[in-house]
Protein backbone atom coordinates (compact mmCIF):
# COMPACT_ATOMS: atom_id res chain seq x y z
CA UNK A 1 0.00 0.00 0.00
CA UNK A 2 1.52 3.78 -1.04
CA UNK A 3 1.77 5.27 2.02
CA UNK A 4 -0.58 8.46 1.92
CA UNK A 5 0.45 11.67 -0.15
CA UNK A 6 -0.23 14.43 3.07
CA UNK A 7 2.06 11.67 5.14
CA UNK A 8 5.51 12.42 2.77
CA UNK A 9 4.59 15.83 2.59
CA UNK A 10 4.60 16.65 5.78
CA UNK A 11 7.82 14.52 7.26
CA UNK A 12 9.58 15.89 4.64
CA UNK A 13 9.07 19.95 4.68
CA UNK A 14 9.29 19.62 8.31
CA UNK A 15 13.02 17.34 8.23
CA UNK A 16 14.44 18.80 5.14
CA UNK A 17 15.21 22.11 6.40
CA UNK A 18 15.57 24.53 6.48
CA UNK A 19 14.91 25.36 2.49
CA UNK A 20 15.16 28.63 0.68
CA UNK A 21 11.38 29.88 -0.65
CA UNK A 22 11.95 30.66 -4.66
CA UNK A 23 9.38 33.01 -5.55
CA UNK A 24 9.36 32.58 -9.18
CA UNK A 25 8.03 34.74 -11.96
CA UNK A 26 7.33 33.30 -15.58
CA UNK A 27 5.27 34.49 -19.03
CA UNK A 28 3.27 32.55 -20.85
CA UNK A 29 3.74 32.48 -24.69
CA UNK A 30 0.48 34.88 -25.07
CA UNK A 31 2.24 37.19 -22.66
CA UNK A 32 0.73 36.41 -19.12
CA UNK A 33 1.97 36.82 -15.58
CA UNK A 34 2.86 34.68 -13.14
CA UNK A 35 4.82 34.27 -9.56
CA UNK A 36 4.56 31.43 -7.40
CA UNK A 37 6.51 30.15 -4.58
CA UNK A 38 8.93 27.06 -4.70
CA UNK A 39 10.36 25.27 -1.69
CA UNK A 40 11.98 23.11 -3.96
CA UNK A 41 14.40 25.58 -5.28
CA UNK A 42 18.44 25.06 -4.75
CA UNK A 43 21.82 26.36 -6.76
CA UNK A 44 23.56 23.64 -8.02
CA UNK A 45 25.95 24.88 -9.33
CA UNK A 46 28.51 27.85 -9.63
CA UNK A 47 30.35 28.24 -13.10
CA UNK A 48 27.83 28.66 -14.82
CA UNK A 49 24.93 29.17 -11.91
CA UNK A 50 22.75 26.79 -12.10
CA UNK A 51 19.38 26.05 -10.21
CA UNK A 52 16.96 23.80 -10.08
CA UNK A 53 13.12 23.95 -9.48
CA UNK A 54 11.00 20.99 -8.15
CA UNK A 55 7.56 20.22 -9.46
CA UNK A 56 5.33 18.42 -7.11
CA UNK A 57 2.82 15.82 -9.32
CA UNK A 58 -0.36 16.85 -11.08
CA UNK A 59 0.56 15.32 -14.47
CA UNK A 60 -3.32 15.90 -15.52
CA UNK A 61 -3.20 19.81 -14.70
CA UNK A 62 0.62 20.93 -14.51
CA UNK A 63 1.67 23.96 -12.77
CA UNK A 64 1.54 27.03 -14.75
CA UNK A 65 5.05 28.01 -13.86
CA UNK A 66 5.67 24.96 -15.26
CA UNK A 67 3.75 25.42 -18.41
CA UNK A 68 4.88 28.60 -19.05
CA UNK A 69 8.88 27.29 -18.52
CA UNK A 70 8.28 25.24 -21.04
CA UNK A 71 6.89 27.47 -23.26
CA UNK A 72 9.06 30.87 -23.18
CA UNK A 73 11.88 29.01 -21.41
CA UNK A 74 12.38 31.93 -19.30
CA UNK A 75 11.89 32.97 -15.31
CA UNK A 76 13.02 35.27 -12.74
CA UNK A 77 14.09 33.74 -9.08
CA UNK A 78 13.14 35.84 -6.50
CA UNK A 79 14.72 35.67 -2.64
CA UNK A 80 11.97 35.56 0.01
CA UNK A 81 12.95 37.11 3.23
CA UNK A 82 10.68 37.87 6.03
CA UNK A 83 9.23 41.18 4.97
CA UNK A 84 7.74 39.78 1.94
CA UNK A 85 6.40 36.53 3.63
CA UNK A 86 2.89 37.07 3.54
CA UNK A 87 2.97 38.51 0.35
CA UNK A 88 4.61 35.41 -1.41
CA UNK A 89 2.62 33.04 0.59
CA UNK A 90 -0.55 35.00 -1.26
CA UNK A 91 0.68 34.22 -4.31
CA UNK A 92 0.86 30.36 -4.11
CA UNK A 93 -3.24 30.08 -4.10
CA UNK A 94 -4.47 27.80 -6.85
CA UNK A 95 -5.33 30.83 -9.53
CA UNK A 96 -6.91 29.84 -12.82
CA UNK A 97 -4.55 29.80 -15.69
CA UNK A 98 -3.72 33.62 -16.90
CA UNK A 99 -5.25 35.07 -13.61
CA UNK A 100 -2.06 37.19 -12.02
CA UNK A 101 -1.15 36.40 -9.01
CA UNK A 102 1.09 39.73 -9.03
CA UNK A 103 -2.57 41.86 -8.03
CA UNK A 104 -3.18 39.64 -5.39
CA UNK A 105 -0.48 39.72 -3.59
CA UNK A 106 0.46 43.51 -4.06
CA UNK A 107 4.15 42.69 -5.38
CA UNK A 108 5.41 44.92 -7.85
CA UNK A 109 7.29 44.38 -11.26
CA UNK A 110 10.63 45.58 -11.60
CA UNK A 111 11.81 45.08 -15.06
CA UNK A 112 14.83 42.47 -15.79
CA UNK A 113 17.18 42.57 -18.77
CA UNK A 114 17.89 39.43 -19.85
CA UNK A 115 14.52 38.05 -20.16
CA UNK A 116 11.11 39.31 -20.18
CA UNK A 117 9.57 37.96 -16.82
CA UNK A 118 9.83 40.73 -14.66
CA UNK A 119 11.83 40.58 -11.11
CA UNK A 120 9.86 41.31 -7.65
CA UNK A 121 11.44 44.68 -6.67
CA UNK A 122 10.98 43.74 -3.48
CA UNK A 123 13.13 40.75 -3.17
CA UNK A 124 16.75 41.52 -1.68
CA UNK A 125 18.03 39.83 -4.33
CA UNK A 126 16.82 37.72 -7.90
CA UNK A 127 18.27 36.04 -10.51
CA UNK A 128 17.23 35.80 -14.18
CA UNK A 129 17.22 32.54 -15.71
CA UNK A 130 16.94 30.27 -19.10
CA UNK A 131 15.99 26.80 -19.02
CA UNK A 132 17.95 24.16 -20.02
CA UNK A 133 16.28 21.16 -19.44
CA UNK A 134 12.98 19.85 -17.75
CA UNK A 135 13.42 15.91 -16.10
CA UNK A 136 10.31 14.09 -16.05
CA UNK A 137 11.06 11.66 -12.75
CA UNK A 138 11.66 7.74 -14.07
CA UNK A 139 9.93 6.97 -11.02
CA UNK A 140 7.68 3.94 -9.66
CA UNK A 141 5.07 6.25 -10.22
CA UNK A 142 5.38 6.94 -13.84
CA UNK A 143 3.35 6.94 -16.19
CA UNK A 144 0.25 6.64 -13.98
CA UNK A 145 -0.29 8.64 -10.42
CA UNK A 146 1.01 11.54 -9.49
CA UNK A 147 4.66 12.04 -10.78
CA UNK A 148 6.56 15.47 -10.65
CA UNK A 149 9.28 17.35 -12.58
CA UNK A 150 12.63 19.12 -12.40
CA UNK A 151 13.67 22.06 -13.98
CA UNK A 152 16.96 23.14 -14.83
CA UNK A 153 17.60 26.82 -14.92
CA UNK A 154 21.02 28.44 -16.06
CA UNK A 155 21.50 31.96 -14.36
CA UNK A 156 21.38 34.85 -16.81
CA UNK A 157 21.85 37.80 -14.68
CA UNK A 158 22.00 38.34 -10.82
CA UNK A 159 20.10 41.64 -9.09
CA UNK A 160 20.89 42.73 -5.51
CA UNK A 161 19.35 45.39 -3.43
CA UNK A 162 22.17 48.29 -2.42
CA UNK A 163 21.12 47.95 1.08
CA UNK A 164 22.32 44.33 0.96
CA UNK A 165 25.75 45.05 0.29
CA UNK A 166 28.42 45.00 2.31
CA UNK A 167 30.66 47.93 1.21
CA UNK A 168 33.75 46.82 2.97
CA UNK A 169 33.13 42.83 1.77
CA UNK A 170 36.16 41.52 0.29
CA UNK A 171 35.90 40.24 -3.19
CA UNK A 172 37.70 37.16 -4.18
CA UNK A 173 39.35 37.14 -7.61
C1 LIG B 1 5.94 28.22 0.87
C2 LIG B 1 5.48 27.40 -0.31
C3 LIG B 1 6.38 26.59 -0.97
C4 LIG B 1 5.97 25.82 -2.08
N1 LIG B 1 6.88 25.04 -2.73
C5 LIG B 1 6.49 24.30 -3.80
C6 LIG B 1 7.45 23.49 -4.50
O1 LIG B 1 8.63 23.50 -4.22
N2 LIG B 1 6.99 22.76 -5.56
C7 LIG B 1 5.68 22.78 -5.95
O2 LIG B 1 5.34 22.08 -6.91
N3 LIG B 1 4.77 23.53 -5.31
C8 LIG B 1 5.14 24.30 -4.26
N4 LIG B 1 4.23 25.08 -3.61
C9 LIG B 1 2.86 25.15 -4.12
C10 LIG B 1 2.77 26.12 -5.30
O3 LIG B 1 3.23 27.42 -4.94
C11 LIG B 1 1.30 26.20 -5.75
O4 LIG B 1 0.93 24.94 -6.28
C12 LIG B 1 1.03 27.28 -6.75
O5 LIG B 1 -0.38 27.38 -6.94
C13 LIG B 1 1.67 27.03 -8.09
O6 LIG B 1 1.39 28.15 -8.89
P1 LIG B 1 1.34 28.13 -10.46
O7 LIG B 1 0.30 27.11 -10.89
O8 LIG B 1 0.96 29.53 -10.79
O9 LIG B 1 2.72 27.76 -10.94
C14 LIG B 1 4.62 25.86 -2.50
C15 LIG B 1 3.70 26.68 -1.80
C16 LIG B 1 4.14 27.43 -0.72
C17 LIG B 1 3.14 28.30 0.01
Amino acid sequence: MLRPMFYNYTFLISSIAPRPIGSVSTISSDGKHNLAPFSYFQVVDHDPPVFVIGFSGRAERPKDTLRNLKETGECTFNIVSEDILEAVNVTSVDAPYGVSEWALSGLTKADSTTVKAPRVRESVVSIEGRLCEIVDYNTSRKPVGAHGALAVIEATRFWVAESAVDENAVMLS
